[in-house]
């Protein structure tokens, strides 16, 4: 069983925006990032583009999309599949639940199992 990391409560991360999870805190080898998605969700993927080198959290988020700052390619926050070129590969998905207004990360787990 996979554990969950509590990264604050819903009303820590507005709509629209996203936080950063660093490797040393959520256990994986990459930065987390946690997207509080225009449909009211959240969402988290490794945060960094599959192109070259952006953190998708400075991105902006269209719906449950979210475009990365530097070139432009865009990621389903839902399924984290490339959207548009110039990125050809997803980017990870980790699962996230949100349980008494608390938002808790499982880093690893898939999001979109
Ligand atoms: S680094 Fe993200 S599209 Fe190029």
């Amino acid at each position: 069983m996979s554990d969950s990391i509590s990264i604050g409560t819903v009303d820590d991360i507005d709509e629209g925006e996203a936080k950063v999870i660093p490797a040393a805190q959520n256990g994986t080898e990459e930065d987390i990032a946690v997207f509080h998605a225009e449909d009211g969700n959240f969402y988290a993927l490794n945060d960094n583009c599959t192109h070259e080198t952006a953190s998708l959290a400075d991105g902006w988020i269209e719906g449950t999309k979210v475009e990365c700052p530097v070139h432009s390619a865009k990621f389903c926050l839902k399924t984290g599949a490339a959207l548009c070129m110039p990125a050809t590969i997803a980017a990870r998905t980790h699962r996230v639940e949100v349980h008494g207004g608390n938002v808790l990360l499982y880093p690893n787990v898939r999001g979109d199992a």
